[in-house]
């Protein structure tokens, strides 16, 4: 899979895909993340990538021409699954949409700045709007990070463990169970007996139960809305 994401700010994505799982599975081939450095398809001469906006109005507004230039480059080149583009307005992201994303080939994330980018841009170009939460961000930096590392971790052989994926949180629409490692006691606190007693039935049954009960106590949204 290859991801290519247009930003202003590429540096802000350094620590997220060079440590850990991410970095293993670009260092392996299974995906390849592409920084564009917006800025670098302005015309202009103090190479602005923003402008008031027509009408007047607080906020400047992200200009057509360079964003334009850089899609148009990239569609050249191969065909995208997704033009997608980070904004509050957005469906909001989840287990399901990371999924089918990371059945794609290709994706393009476009990372708005100030009031926003022009609306041509998102009336010619971007094929789906995604909002990482119902909060306001500097920019869609940090949501194109979020939305890289949740799509990439669920492709197959990036977790070694490929059972682990699909054992998370929300991949059934019900939490995780608890977890425990050595020691199995620490400061007077026991680990769960049926964890220990090797009965691997009971283990799973008691590990579905408690899934459950996580689920209808702390997000019982997720057992109603079936999706
Ligand atoms: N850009 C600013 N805020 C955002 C959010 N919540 N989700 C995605 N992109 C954003």
């Amino acid at each position: 899979m290859r991801i290519d994401i247009l930003t202003l700010f590429p540096d802000m994505f350094t620590g997220p895909f060079n440590e850990s799982i991410i970095k293993r599975a670009r260092e392996q081939g299974i995906v390849e993340i592409v920084l564009h450095n917006i800025r670098n398809y302005s015309d202009d001469k103090h190479r602005r990538v923003d402008d008031y906006p027509f009408g007047g109005g607080a906020g400047m507004v992200m200009q057509i021409v360079p964003v334009a230039k850089l899609i148009e480059q990239l569609k050249k080149e191969r065909s995208y699954d997704d033009i997608i583009y980070l904004s509050p307005d957005g469906e909001r992201f989840n287990q399901q949409i990371a999924n089918r994303l990371s059945l794609s080939n290709n994706l393009i994330l476009l990372c708005g700045h100030y009031k926003g980018v022009d609306q041509r841009i998102r009336d010619h170009y971007i094929t789906r709007e995604i909002s990482i939460g119902d909060y306001v961000l500097t920019g869609g930096e940090l949501a194109a990070a979020v939305i890289a590392d949740a799509v990439v971790r669920v492709i197959p052989g990036v977790i070694s463990d490929e059972t682990s994926a699909l054992s998370d949180s929300f991949q059934d629409n019900l939490l995780a169970p608890p977890v425990y490692t050595r020691p199995a006691e620490y400061n007077g606190w026991r680990v769960p007996d049926v964890l220990l007693s090797g009965h691997q039935k009971k283990i799973d049954e008691w590990r579905e139960q408690q899934a459950m009960e996580r689920t209808k106590r702390l997000r019982p949204d997720l057992l109603e809305s079936g999706e």
